[in-house]
C-alpha cells in the first residue's frame, strides 16, 4: 500500500475535475486527480459543443483560452425554426454577449495538456476509487488497482465524477434530497465530415420530432434528431438519419444540411436531474456528480464549469485567508445558478420536442409559445440572456 497526501482529492477528470484541479492549482493549492479511464478516452469522448461567453471568460481567465480563441467558433446568435421558416435569435444585439463553438473534448484536451506541463497530478486508468471518513478532518480516498491499494489523504475530496460516479453515493444516507425528471424522448447525435452549410446553429420545431443542426469546425458537422429514449442506433442506417434530418431540417428558402461520412452516431437519453445540497462535511459535488439537465439548453459543461469556479474560489478563500464562509456556502450558491440552468433546459425542451400522446390543447399551446417568442423581443431576450449564460453571483 502506497500512502500520498494532498490539500485536495479530485475524483474524475472531466471538464469538472480538471478545470477545477487547475484553477486550484494557479491559487496554489495541491490537488491529485483519479480517473477511471484512459487519457485517449477523456480527450475523444465527444459531448457538448457549446460554451456559454461566462464559461470563456472563465477559461480565458484561467490561461487555458488561447487554442479556444484561435479554433473555436464564435457565434453572434442561433436560429430558431418553426415550419420550414428559420427565425434568427440574435444574442449580441439582444444581450451584448455571445457563445463559443468549441467541442467539450478540446476543453478537456487543452486543460490536460496544461496540467501536465504545470507537473499535475493526474492518474489515469487510476483503478477503482472509493472514499472514506468525510465527516472525518482528513478524508481519505482509496484506489484499488491489481490488488494493490494506495490510500490519499486530503483536507477535501471533490466529487467530479459524473453521473455514473461514487461520490453522490458516499453521502450517507437520508442527507440528499432528489429531484428528476425523465423525458419520453432521447437524441440520435451524428458527427459528420462536412463543412458546416449554415453559420449559426439551427433549433428546428417539427411535427415528426425535434432536430439540431450544429458544429465542430469549418470542417466537421453535428446533428441531432429527437428519438425514442431507447432507440436501437442499429435500426438507424446512415440513409435513414438522413431522411430524416432532411424531413426535419429543410427549409423554404432552400437551406438544408450538407451530407458528409458519418464519423459517428450515438443515442443520448434525457433527464433533469439535481440533488441537495451539494456538501457533506468534506466532499463537494460539482458538475454532473450533482446535477444533469437535458441538452437543449447547452448547458451540461457549463454548469460544471460554474460549480468548480464557485469550489475553488472558496477554497482559495480558506487556504489563503482562513475564511471559511464560502465554502460553507458554496452549495447554496452552486444551486441558484444550477436551477435556473435547469428551468432554461427544461423550458428549452418543452418548447422544441414533439411530446407523444399529448393533449391537442398542449401540441397548440406549445405552437403559440413558439410563435409568440419569435415575435417577442422581450421574450427573445430572455432566451439569449440565458442562452449565453447568466452572470456569476458573486460570493
Ligand atoms: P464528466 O464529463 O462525466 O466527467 C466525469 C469523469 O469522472 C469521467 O471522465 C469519468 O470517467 C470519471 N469517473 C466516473 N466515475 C469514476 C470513478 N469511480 N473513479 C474515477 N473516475 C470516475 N451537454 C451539453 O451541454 N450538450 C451536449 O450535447 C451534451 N451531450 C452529451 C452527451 C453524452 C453522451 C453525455 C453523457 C453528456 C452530454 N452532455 C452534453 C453533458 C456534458 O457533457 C456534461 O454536463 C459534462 O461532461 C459534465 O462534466 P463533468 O466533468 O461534471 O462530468
Ligand atoms: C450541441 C449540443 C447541444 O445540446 C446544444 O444545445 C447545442 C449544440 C452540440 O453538440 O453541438
Amino acid at each position: 500500500m502506497a500512502r500520498f497526501e494532498t490539500q485536495v482529492g479530485v475524483v474524475g477528470a472531466g471538464p469538472a475535475g480538471l478545470m477545477l484541479s487547475h484553477l486550484l492549482h494557479l491559487r496554489g493549492i495541491h490537488s491529485i486527480v483519479l480517473e477511471a479511464k484512459s487519457r485517449a478516452y477523456c480527450e475523444e469522448r465527444v459531448r457538448a459543443g457549446v460554451l456559454e461567453h461566462t464559461s470563456v471568460q472563465m477559461l480565458n481567465d484561467a490561461g487555458v483560452g488561447e487554442r479556444l480563441e484561435r479554433e473555436g467558433l464564435r457565434h453572434d446568435g442561433i436560429e430558431l425554426g418553426l415550419n420550414g421558416v428559420r427565425h434568427r435569435v440574435p444574442f449580441v444585439e439582444l444581450t451584448g454577449k455571445y457563445v463559443t463553438v468549441y467541442g467539450q473534448q478540446e476543453v478537456v484536451k487543452d486543460l490536460i495538456a496544461r496540467r501536465l506541463a504545470d507537473r499535475g497530478d493526474l492518474r489515469f486508468e487510476c483503478g477503482e476509487v472509493s472514499i472514506e471518513g468525510i465527516d472525518s478532518e482528513k478524508p481519505r480516498i482509496l484506489v484499488n488497482r491489481d490488488g494493490q491499494t494506495d490510500e490519499i489523504h486530503c483536507d477535501y475530496i471533490a466529487g467530479c465524477d459524473g453521473f455514473h460516479g461514487i461520490c453522490r453515493g458516499a453521502f450517507p444516507e437520508g442527507v440528499l434530497s432528489l429531484y428528476e425528471r425523465s423525458y419520453p424522448f432521447g437524441w440520435l447525435g451524428i458527427l459528420v465530415e462536412a463543412a458546416p452549410s449554415q453559420k449559426e446553429l439551427v433549433y428546428m420545431h417539427h411535427p415528426r420530432g425535434f432536430a439540431l443542426y450544429s458544429m465542430r469546425s469549418p470542417k466537421i458537422t453535428r446533428l441531432y434528431l429527437q428519438c425514442k429514449p431507447d432507440e436501437d442506433i442499429r435500426e438507424w442506417s446512415d440513409d435513414r438519419i438522413w431522411t430524416e434530418l432532411h424531413t426535419r431540417l429543410n427549409c423554404e428558402d432552400g437551406w438544408r444540411p450538407v451530407e458528409g461520412r458519418i464519423l459517428q452516431k450515438g443515442v443520448t437519453g434525457m433527464r433533469s436531474f439535481v440533488v441537495e445540497p451539494l456538501q457533506y462535511g468534506r466532499l463537494f459535488l460539482a458538475g454532473d456528480s450533482a446535477h444533469i439537465v437535458p441538452p437543449t439548453g447547452a448547458k451540461g459543461m457549463n454548469l460544471a464549469m460554474a460549480d468548480v469556479h464557485y469550489l475553488s474560489n472558496a477554497l482559495g478563500a480558506l487556504y489563503v485567508t482562513g475564511d471559511e464562509r464560502n465554502l460553507k456556502s458554496y452549495s447554496e450558491t452552486c444551486l441558484r445558478r444550477i436551477w435556473k440552468a435547469q428551468r432554461f433546459s427544461w423550458w428549452m425542451t418543452s418548447l422544441l420536442h414533439r411530446f407523444e400522446n399529448e393533449p391537442a390543447f398542449d401540441r397548440k399551446r406549445q405552437l403559440a409559445e413558439l410563435e409568440y417568442v419569435l415575435s417577442s423581443r422581450a421574450a427573445l431576450t430572455s432566451l439569449a440572456e440565458n442562452y449565453v449564460g447568466l452572470p456569476l453571483d458573486r460570493q
